[in-house]
């Protein structure tokens, strides 16, 4: 089922508001039906702040750099991205495209200098489309579905350069399925990958959680 909100209907969304630190304000459309996408979920919030985070920004890390983000969801961290000035392509799956379309319309006039456009990426399918290799790989709240993590780790290991950096942001959770998806995730992730934690000082200071995690993660060299 495609996520489509009704902008004439506002029992059909609901909205995000996320304040930048140049006060400037991303609106995200959220839907009240829909599969998980279709929800800003925390660990894209703590991952947007981190974006904006000195070590970042005071550099112009972001100006021109290639960003391609996976499983963006509503496209709240590819938007933010985006107005630090990068050129960012959002993904996800057929479904998700029209929210993804919309939020992106929605925020455009913060996107002056970067750029921003929605394509569907399903894990594990063909990526020459997102060739030549992305400066960053982005992603939120990826790591939840036990079918999904071959597909995934696969998807990485054809996009990652070995300059590419991966920031991975994902909430631990310790109930159900979801230890063991982790755990078989990073397991497969670790036999091509290196891995850098970032602590919470290096976080931004209001939007950072002690079970929500930042990865750097950069394809060892062989
Ligand atoms: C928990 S949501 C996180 C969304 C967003 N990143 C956020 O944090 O708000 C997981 C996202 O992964 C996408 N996803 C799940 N399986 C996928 C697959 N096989 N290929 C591409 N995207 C997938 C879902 O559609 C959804 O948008």
């Amino acid at each position: 089922m495609a996520v489509v909100p009704d902008e004439e209907d506002s029992s059909n969304y609901f909205v995000r508001e996320i304040e930048k630190n140049d006060g400037a304000v991303l609106k995200i459309y959220q839907c009240s039906k829909g599969d998980v996408g279709c929800v800003v979920w925390d660990a894209a919030i703590v991952l947007s702040k981190y974006l904006e985070t000195e070590q970042f920004c005071t550099s112009k890390t972001w100006s021109g750099k290639k960003i391609l983000e996976l499983g963006s969801g509503t496209g709240v961290v590819g938007i933010m991205a985006a107005s630090l000035g990068a050129n960012v392509t959002v993904t996800d799956l057929e479904d998700l495209q029209p929210l993804l379309e919309m939020n992106i319309r929605e925020n455009q006039d913060l996107v002056s200098k970067g750029s921003i456009t929605a394509k569907v990426l399903k894990w594990g399918e063909d990526v020459n489309d997102f060739l030549p290799h992305p400066d960053y790989i982005l992603m939120a709240d990826c790591i939840y579905y036990e079918q999904s993590v071959e597909p995934l780790v696969e998807t990485l290991k054809l996009l990652a350069a070995p300059e590419t950096c991966i920031i991975c942001c994902y909430e631990q959770r310790t109930v159900g399925v979801n230890p063991e998806v982790e755990r078989r995730f990073f397991e497969r992730l670790m036999q091509d990958f290196d891995s850098e934690e970032i602590p919470t000082e290096r976080q931004d200071p209001e939007f950072n959680s002690l079970d929500i995690h930042i990865l750097h993660l950069r394809r060892r060299l062989i």
